[in-house]
């Protein structure tokens, strides 16, 4: 990954470099909840040269599924040991120190996984005002491979019943090894460990806040656009709002959003964004309904991917016209976020399969010729928020639940769409979010919608019978949308819901739970 443009304007910063573990995120997490700016770089992309342009303040190695003693184990370059900075090895990252560095690892015979304890043994900066000897602390563990002999210079300072190396330390060259994993949850004092490093070790001052954040990133875009004109695709989504507002702080009456509206918004979400950026933050904002359109170009169509791609393919069409309506312009705005670009160490190898193709509008930029403004680039999901807040944007758009770019048309299986379906939908997934907001649910769950299902069941209502469709609600706690756990609602609360929507949508006799996880099963049904 290139050095992102602005490293130069921040001067605490953190190298994460990545040898594959699941965790390395939130590594990155942890050090930027501490008030410093980091960046992950997968392993083999860090040189000398790359490492003398990042000039960290200090250098975390990250775990990894690798192994030490395998031939073409996965490795920094010396140089990252030569620069006179701190370094933190993690796990795997602990072991390669030491390997490069003159000790010995060994497969254990007994692998460690999930809860142990650490006894501290000797005082470390790195337990600066957190640990002292003789304590014993819970740690979270995950590994088959262990030190077995140290490097010269180093000292144990913490050990485990499997590993009696936990921690090692060289306090004179400032190079630390945890065996465990302080980035997670389940080291209770892992997050001031970091800080610790951070803070105390690497002598960061945790200034970079979301406020420092936002003035910077306006310098930024007002550098690269300079008298230009800047489009933004607008979808009431919280990444392309945050972008919007940022953009238009910095540069004005020069951005124009477009908001295509396909038809398959949630209840009041046009509104709400018309509202909020014509009304109330005054940004050019061109509305176009576009929803006969899209609804006839999806006539019949019930093959999930061909619906992605019809409404991916009108969407760019529609944008353009709009665009060039207005006159054109010479940048493109995308709510790109740092998950996005990080480049994730694979060792999985072969092709990857396609489960779903999320990009719904890629090749915008390439057919329309503009260059990209990406200004939310280097942030994760909640920093995104915690900026939108800072540019006054209204909680209920900040805060708000993912949204699928091609809306409710994968929230209807099964059978061609056709405006009274996707009006009963949107009926249903109102109350139900109604409800979930009501139970003071909504920020504890990742994502939840109602699914229209293809079938119609017999029902009784009053004396008669009913002959209506089924529906299903899904509910799903995530940190990242990859893997997901159903959300435990109470009967009672799921009761309330059931009788709402059988009385209040014409159409829907049934309503059921969908208690799948992600895997084997996805977030949205198609
Ligand atoms: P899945 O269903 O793959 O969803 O478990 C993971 C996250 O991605 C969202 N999703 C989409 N987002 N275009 C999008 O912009 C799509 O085609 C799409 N399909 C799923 C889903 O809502 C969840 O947040």
């Amino acid at each position: 990954m290139s050095v992102t443009q602005h490293a130069d304007t921040i001067r605490d910063r953190i190298l994460i470099v990545d040898f594959g573990s699941q965790v390395t995120q939130l590594i990155a997490r942890r050090v930027r909840e501490s008030g410093v700016y980091c960046e992950i770089h997968p392993f083999n992309k860090v040189t000398p040269e790359s490492l003398t342009a990042f000039a960290p303040a200090g250098v975390i190695l990250s775990g990894g599924p690798g192994s030490v003693t395998a031939t073409d184990a996965p490795s920094p370059p010396d140089a990252l040991f030569e620069m006179g900075i701190p370094v933190l090895g993690i796990c795997y990252g602990q072991q390669i120190m030491m390997a490069r560095l003159g000790g010995t690892v060994v497969s254990a015979d007994k692998r460690e996984f999930g809860r142990a304890f650490v006894t501290v043994t000797a005082p470390s900066d790195l337990f600066d005002g957190v640990w002292k000897p003789g304590d014993r602390e819970p740690v979270w563990m995950s590994h088959g491979d262990r030190v077995e002999t140290l490097a010269p210079g180093f000292q144990v300072v913490a050990t485990s019943e499997n590993a009696p190396f936990a921690v090692v330390s060289d306090e004179r060259r400032r190079f630390y090894g945890v065996q465990f994993h302080p980035e997670v949850v389940h080291t209770p004092d892992g997050a001031r460990l970091l800080r610790g490093f951070t803070h105390g070790i690497c002598g960061c001052s945790g200034s970079w806040t979301m406020a420092a954040f936002r003035d910077e990133a306006i310098e930024r875009i007002r550098a690269q656009v300079g008298k230009g004109r800047v489009i933004c695709g607008l979808s009431g989504g919280v990444d392309s709002s945050v972008v919007a507002a940022l953009i238009h702080e910095a540069i004005g009456d020069q951005l124009t959003c477009v908001l295509v509206d396909h038809g398959m918004m949630r209840l009041g979400e046009v509104d709400e964004v018309v509202s909020v950026f014509r009304d109330r933050f005054n940004i050019k904002l061109v509305h176009r309904d576009a929803s006969d359109l899209f609804l006839s170009r999806l006539e019949g169509e019930t093959d999930p991917e061909k619906k992605r791609k019809i409404i991916g393919a009108t969407f760019i069409d529609v944008f353009e016209e709009e665009a060039k309506k207005v006159g054109g312009a010479d940048f493109l705005a995308q709510g790109t976020l740092y998950p996005d670009v990080i480049e994730s160490v694979s060792f999985a190898g072969g092709n990857q399969v396609t489960i779903k193709s999320h990009h719904n509008v890629g090749g915008l930029p390439e057919r329309m010729n503009m260059a990209l403004v990406e200004p939310v680039r280097d942030l994760f999901k909640d920093e995104v928020r915690a900026l939108g807040r800072t540019l006054g944007l209204p909680e209920t758009m900040v805060g708000r639940h993912p949204f699928p770019g091609p809306g409710l048309a994968i929230r209807i299986p099964g059978q061609p769409l056709t405006r009274e379906l996707l009006d009963l939908l949107r009926k249903a997934d109102a109350i139900y979010l109604e409800e979930i907001r009501a139970a003071g649910l909504y920020d504890t769950i990742w994502q939840a919608f109602v699914v229209l299902l293809p079938v119609r069941t017999v029902g009784v209502m009053g004396d008669a019978r009913s002959y209506e469709y089924a529906v299903a609600l899904r509910a799903v706690t995530s940190t990242d949308g990859m893997t997901a756990d159903y959300y435990p609602f109470e009967h009672e609360f799921l009761a309330r819901v059931s009788n709402r929507l059988i009385n209040e949508v014409r159409g829907v006799n049934r309503v059921t739970y969908d208690i799948t996880s992600k895997p084997p099963g996805t977030i949205e049904w198609e």
